[in-house]
């Protein structure tokens, strides 16, 4: 079992970004590029886990020995599918980066030019998070991710609280070697008893490990 510490344990992980369409040929999104989360999903199946790994639009390659893999490309497809496979679920990690806003209306001819200035409206996008926070039963281990680039403690810790979450994984997005796109990354964790842990910069397949240790010692 040494080698094996997550066997029996079911695990949802999102990863990547999603893209919000505007017509058939735009849409909106974010230099997710689903690393930080693929790198959790294959440390989870090296651990024993089965693991569910949702992606939005990446270009990396599968993960070896995953239980499912779903792939999305809009934040309610992530929504969907969240809550399509919640149940059973013995920890969750929300690593992707999910477009808190989409055009209020998909157009579904390309847009032509006329025009000097263009409008585009926005609506509000479900928080999956959130939600999952509302709906996860006692037994569930929720962790969230926050990309943030100022005040990065104070909004992670209201993140953790606001989303009713279990640990937050807060990542600042301006540092040239973390966050977005990048192999490696600096995170600080932080759990709803006020532990925290902040990690040195290390390549984002390392940390996966670490983190996943360090849920496997709270289980
Ligand atoms: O994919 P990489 O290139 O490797 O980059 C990794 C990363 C920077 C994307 C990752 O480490 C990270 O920080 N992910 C969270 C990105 C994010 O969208 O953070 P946020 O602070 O906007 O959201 C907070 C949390 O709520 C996240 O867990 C997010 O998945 C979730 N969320 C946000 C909005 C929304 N509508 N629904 C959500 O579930």
């Amino acid at each position: 079992l040494e080698d094996k510490p997550l066997a029996g344990q079911k695990i949802l992980i999102t990863a990547g970004p999603t893209r919000e369409a505007l017509d058939p040929v735009r849409y909106m999104t974010n230099h997710s590029s689903g690393k930080m989360g693929y790198a959790i999903a294959e440390a989870a199946a090296v651990k024993g886990a089965e693991v569910t790994l949702i992606s939005g639009p990446v270009t990396l390659e599968k993960p070896d020995n995953l239980k499912k893999y779903i792939q999305i490309e809009s934040a309610e497809e992530m929504f969907t599918a969240v809550k399509d496979n919640l149940k059973d679920q013995n920890i969750i990690i929300k690593s992707a980066a999910v477009a808190d806003y989409r055009p209020k209306v998909y157009i579904d001819k390309k847009i032509k030019k006329s025009d000097e200035h263009f409008n585009l409206t926005l609506t509000r996008n479900p928080d999956i998070l959130k939600w999952i926070g509302m709906h996860k039963t006692p037994e569930q281990l929720i962790v969230g991710f926050a990309a943030e680039t100022n005040d990065v403690m104070e909004n992670g810790i209201s993140k953790l609280k606001k989303k009713n979450i279990d640990m937050i994984i807060v990542n600042d997005v301006t540092r040239a070697d973390a966050g977005f796109g990048t192999d490696t990354n600096c995170v600080t964790l932080i759990d709803k008893k006020g532990n925290k842990k902040a990690y040195p910069v290390m390549p984002k397949k390392q940390l996966a490990h670490s983190i996943l240790d360090y849920i496997i010692a709270n289980l």
